[in-house]
């Protein structure tokens, strides 16, 4: 069992309109003993027109709120994006980046997750950065040297953001989820996914140096359940969940963060 505090994350994708937003989010604080926040770090990520709404639910931020992507850009004439700045404006406090579908299905590449995550941090938001092998990559054996490289691009130059002065851990957490065991039913084994988070802990430590890597929470994706939530927190180094699919349920969704708590409440 991870001695770091677990961060359980609800990820909508595409999903819940303003009036399911507010329904959902209800259900998920009202379900949420109020004792569980000093055990476990709830957060729902729902769509950009659905956060104003889900903030005034969640309010005294039992619950965070994330927000599903950034803009690479800080402002101006680029078309469809939000800064940083709206996202804090309306109490978004964490923002995902890298997810294997903005990499997959938008081609944003190792450089654009760089910027995202560069505009993010310095301006105060805290990041979740994903990452994750194909099938194809974990058949061909390469999956270990493909997700040390997609951590090493994204923290290249993460030293320049002076405004976290060296706390990275506080200011981001990491999620590894393997594409194949995202949306699929296929949970990838928790002492594999506990494996290839030691490797991304090292990949860290080797950047940001022991203390910072020891600290940062590192979470497992890809078909996360009710019924794999103990098994996969009980490992040394998974320090909680991104969750898709099962985050949508609020019963599910509170089965998992329960299931995450070190001691039950
Ligand atoms: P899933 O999605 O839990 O539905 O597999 C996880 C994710 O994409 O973050």
């Amino acid at each position: 069992m991870s001695k770091r505090k677990p961060l359980i994350a609800g990820n909508w994708k595409l999903n819940k309109n303003i009036v399911e937003t507010r329904a959902l989010a209800s259900e998920i604080v009202a379900g949420l003993d109020p004792d569980a926040s000093n055990l476990v770090d709830a957060m729902i990520i729902p769509t950009f027109t659905s956060l104003g709404s889900a903030q005034e639910i969640i309010g005294d931020k039992t619950v965070k709120l994330g927000a599903q992507d950034i803009s690479q850009y800080e402002s101006g004439a680029y078309t469809g994006e939000i800064n940083a700045e709206m996202l804090r404006e309306i109490g978004v406090e964490w923002v995902l980046v890298g997810h294997s579908e903005r990499r997959e299905i938008f081609k944003e590449d190792d450089l654009v997750i760089k910027a995202k995550l560069e505009q993010a941090l310095s301006s105060g938001l805290k990041v979740v950065l994903c990452c994750g092998e194909s099938l194809e990559t974990r058949e061909a054996g390469k999956t270990d040297e493909w997700v040390a490289g997609q951590i090493n691009s994204a923290l290249e130059e993460i030293e320049s953001i002076s405004n976290l002065q060296g706390d990275y851990s506080s200011n981001m957490a990491i999620a590894y989820e393997p594409i194949w065991a995202i949306g699929t039913g296929k949970t990838c084994e928790s002492t594999e996914a506990n494996r290839v988070i030691k490797l991304i802990r090292e990949t860290v430590a080797k950047k940001l140096g022991d203390t910072q890597a020891e600290q940062i929470r590192i979470l497992y994706g890809g078909s996360v359940k009710p019924t794999t939530i103990e098994e996969q927190m009980a490992q040394s180094d998974i320090d909680g969940a991104l969750v898709g699919g099962a985050s949508l349920k609020s019963q599910d969704f509170l089965k998992i963060i329960l299931g995450a708590c070190p001691a039950k409440v």
